[in-house]
């Protein structure tokens, strides 16, 4: 990896290049992997707070390729431009924010820092050095209590939590920069219920504190089988009594960042929005099935209360980003669960491998600044 400071005064021009804020992340890892594959040059901004450096070591061994990674924050406007100035970035796409439900009540102020102030200074940064792309990772949680049985982009918002509330105020305000800047392109991305993991099993989601989102705490419940999964809610009106919801497998719903670019640069659509899902759900209950039937490990589980400000069912009605990105999903649940067990149970403590447990190909790298420049395709 180039490991860099902006120090370095050769300006890097050659590729079309893509910055990823927060590409250390889950999905930020998987997009990286999709845009190197599909030979863009990335450069990653992360401060790795909920993170590991570790998953683009491996993106980077998945690949065969190199990426330029910054440890810095999106509130930090200097550390932004000296990137700006280091590289010529034709777009952004924007993964870096806070994400736990329950933290961004309790901390509202480090929400709207991070999540609004951050994307402010991005953008800012951005408009100064003339990078006119963005796609935006925004969530259906910005839909709030939802009444209909499938959700399109033009359903009333209506957040009901804090980190809604930011994630709202972002794409508010993304959509304000257009308006101003009419060169300026963006797509906010609003994500259903991305699940699973690439296929080689060295990338996956991989949360610092404890998990609350249903799959990390489903394969947990696997692998720590005194810690059974509480399922939440169990005579909600549906057809097995659990909640219902749009899963999307985590490649498809990087391969739609990338789509999203080329909409952008293809067609500078100015401020466009899409659901990320599959038009489908699934029910709590029917993923642990369908987790047993393609691992044949059984799921360790006990009926608990619902979950204060969890909706009944939500499913995306995804047909404009079908039709306008031409982008659809490819892989389904099986798929789903298949690999999400798979990065899982090879890295039961996730990216926290530590010297003779780790694979023989990922020891000994290094983390260390480096001088040298990539080579290039
Ligand atoms: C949650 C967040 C949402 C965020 C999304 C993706 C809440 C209220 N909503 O959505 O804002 O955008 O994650 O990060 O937190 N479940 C269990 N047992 C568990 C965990 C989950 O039964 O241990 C159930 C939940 O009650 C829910 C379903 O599984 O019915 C899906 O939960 P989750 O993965 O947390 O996603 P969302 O609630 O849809």
């Amino acid at each position: 990896m180039v490991n860099l400071s902006e120090s370095t005064q050769t300006k890097i021009t050659e590729h079309k290049t893509v910055l990823v804020t927060g590409g250390a992340g889950y999905i930020g890892s998987h997009t990286v992997l999709e845009l190197l594959e599909q030979g863009y040059d990335v450069v990653v901004v992360d401060n790795l707070c909920n993170s590991q450096i570790e998953s683009l070591n491996r993106v980077q061994e998945i690949t065969k390729r190199q990426l330029f990674f910054y440890e810095a924050s999106i509130n930090d406007a200097d550390r932004l431009h000296a990137i700006f100035q280091q590289h010529t970035i034709d777009a952004v796409i924007h993964f870096a924010g806070l994400k736990a439900v329950k933290e961004s009540i309790s901390q509202p102020l480090e929400y709207y820092k991070t999540n609004v102030e951050g994307t402010r200074t991005l953008l800012e940064v951005m408009v100064h050095h003339g990078c006119n792309n963005i796609v935006f990772s925004s969530s259906a949680t910005v839909y709030g209590n939802v009444d209909s049985p499938t959700i399109k982009e033009d359903h009333p918002v209506g957040p009901i939590n804090p980190y809604g509330q930011t994630k709202l105020t972002a794409e508010y305000l993304i959509h304000d920069v257009c308006t101003a800047h009419p060169n300026f392109n963006a797509a906010l991305l609003r994500y259903f219920n991305p699940i699973g993991a690439h296929a080689s099993g060295l990338i996956g989601e991989d949360p610092t504190s404890p998990p609350n989102n249903l799959l990390p705490c489903v394969t947990r419940a696997m692998i720590h089988r005194d810690q059974p999964l509480r399922v939440f809610g169990t005579s909600y009106n549906t057809r097995d009594g659990t909640a219902v919801r749009d899963f999307i497998h985590v490649v498809d719903l990087a391969q739609g960042h990338l789509a999203a670019l080329r909409k952008l640069f293809k067609g500078a659509p100015g401020c466009v929005v899409y659901n990320m899902g599959n038009g489908r759900g699934y029910s709590v209950k029917e993923i642990i099935s369908k987790m047993e039937n393609v691992t044949g490990v059984s799921v360790p589980r006990i009926d608990a209360d619902p979950r204060p400000g969890d909706a009944v069912s939500v499913i995306a009605d995804p047909s404009l980003a079908f039709e306008q990105l031409q982008w659809q999903p490819k892989l389904g649940v099986d798929e789903m669960c298949r690999s999400a067990w798979k990065w899982q149970s090879q890295n039961p403590q996730g990216y926290r491998l530590k010297g003779k447990d780790m694979p023989k190909k990922l020891q000994h790298r290094p983390h260390q600044h480096f001088s040298s420049f990539p080579s290039r395709h």
